[in-house]
């Protein structure tokens, strides 16, 4: 029997298999199963017998120094990689089509080739755009003072558009940058594979030639990759495993703020989490964004309660809001926004049989102000005061935040970090706090703000409404 030429694999996690299916056994995705060619890849060549490349080294011996990073301007960024560009470093920044990306990318190379921040070389190669697009961008994303362009469009920044890997190596080695970008891995082609771009074994490849460039020459590799929702084209999860930092930007497409956040990270902590706003000059950081999601809320209005929730090691103050109205017709509906739906309907089903707030025949309507999406349990308290305020049409005190993760026999639970939680919400001028009740007095709580403690969601209501 003549050997297969081809195999089945899924774009979305990379499993492979010699026959399709319509769902991938290994990550569930629908669909996302192509046919492509088997191919083995050049970097598998044996090497010399004889002499090693590497040498092993006796522990103390190693230099302890932490990582040298280069000097990194816009500090929402610098905080999600956990303090600066490290050198050698291979990053992937991943995210939906049209979500910032490039926009992002494009801005940090303008200013890391600024003289402020030590004129890095940097090369960027665009598989998507052409020179004259970018160069439109680059212009919009200037720093504008009285209708005029602050700074010069930078000289160290070198654009190229190509997609073969081969020929961008070759730029590399004469441009010598210190940084390089590469906007998209989905677009890049090596010339002896025969699968077409974007699929998996090319981004996978694409991917590993980067990250042996990186860690012999010391420059660091951006690489964008699009999130796709169809097997069409390699999801950046294929590639998680390959880089060192993951970091995805996230948002709500039609609202402006965007997320930028780190899902791993072998120089810094994980689920660190910069804020940006997209305006029409381009990405700008929001340096305080509990006060940017509480801008527009509605005071002394029902239905809304503020949680603090942890975005990495930063305490966020959000609004959740909760509506209740009538169910017309059939089984009352429950529906999430930014909020886990199983979270939802956990609370709802607290809040009837453990609280006194029958929801039995009412749709339930939960939602987090401005994009953000709040998958901590510690929320579950706000989100259930929300939703108990709007059935009631009484409203919260509006100097008041609710922490606290709720279980099935109502009882409140302990949150981690609520000291930082309960510094943050006093910064913002709250006056009074919500918690469970504490099990051990050993962290003295902070001052300035009036601390309540509730055993239960029925004690927690008594308190805020
Ligand atoms: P882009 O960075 O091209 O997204 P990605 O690379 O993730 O696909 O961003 C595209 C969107 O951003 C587009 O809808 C226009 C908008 N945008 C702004 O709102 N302000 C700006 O300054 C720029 C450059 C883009
Ligand atoms: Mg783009």
């Amino acid at each position: 029997m003549p050997k297969p030429s081809t195999q089945f694999v899924c774009q979305q996690c990379g499993r492979t298999s010699p026959v399709s299916f319509g769902r991938c056994p290994s990550c569930n995705a629908w669909g996302s199963m192509v046919e492509e060619p088997l191919e083995m890849p050049a970097t598998s060549v044996p090497r010399h017998k004889g002499v090693p490349a590497s040498h092993p080294v006796r522990l103390d011996e190693i230099s302890g120094d932490a990582e040298e990073r280069l000097n990194t301007p816009i500090s929402e960024f610098a905080r999600v990689l956990g303090g600066g560009v490290v050198p050698g470093s291979i990053v992937l920044v991943g995210g939906d089509p049209g979500i910032g990306k490039s926009t992002l990318l494009l801005q940090l190379a303008m200013e890391m080739t600024s003289s402020a921040y030590g004129s890095h070389p940097v090369l960027y190669v665009s598989g998507e755009e052409s020179e004259r697009q970018i160069k439109m961008r680059a212009v919009r994303l200037l720093r504008m003072e009285n209708g005029e362009p602050l700074t010069e469009l930078p000289k160290n920044l070198l654009l190229v558009t190509e997609t073969n890997l081969d020929t961008i190596m070759e730029h590399i080695q004469q441009v010598k940058p210190e940084l390089v970008i590469i906007d998209s891995i989905q677009t890049i082609t090596l010339s002896e594979f025969s699968s077409s771009a974007g699929s998996v074994s090319q981004v996978r490849e694409t991917a590993s030639r980067l990250r042996e460039l990186a860690k012999s020459s010391g420059i660091a590799v951006f690489v964008i990759g699009h999130v796709t929702k169809e097997g069409v084209i390699a999801g950046p999860r294929v590639l998680e495993h390959i880089v060192d930092t993951v970091l995805y930007l996230e948002g709500d497409r039609y609202q402006s703020y965007r997320l930028l956040r780190s899902v791993k990270n072998r120089f810094g902590a994980t689920s660190e989490v910069g804020v940006f706003e997209m305006r029409d000059r381009g990405m700008v950081e929001v340096i305080n964004p509990s006060e940017a999601f509480l801008a527009e809320r509605l005071v002394n209005t029902p239905g809304s309660a503020i949680a603090v929730t942890m975005e990495g090691t930063r305490p966020l103050l959000v609004e959740i809001q909760g509506l209740t109205t009538r169910t017309n017709y059939g089984n009352p509906r429950r529906t999430a926004n930014g909020l886990d739906i199983n979270r939802v309907l956990l609370n709802a089903a607290v809040l009837t049989r453990r609280a006194g707030i029958n929801l039995t025949e009412q749709d339930v309507f939960a939602n987090v102000v401005g994009g953000l999406m709040v998958e901590e349990p510690a929320a579950d308290l706000a989100m259930s005061v929300a939703i108990a305020s709007s059935l009631r049409d009484m409203p919260v005190r509006a100097d008041m935040v609710l922490i606290g993760e709720i279980g099935l026999s109502g009882e409140l639970r302990w949150v981690s970090q609520m000291i930082p939680r309960l510094r943050e919400a006093s910064k913002l001028g709250f006056k009074a706090a919500v918690i469970p009740r504490r099990t051990s007095h050993a962290e003295a709580l902070p001052s300035g703000i009036e601390i309540m403690e509730a055993r239960s969601l029925q004690e927690a209501l008594r308190l805020s409404l």
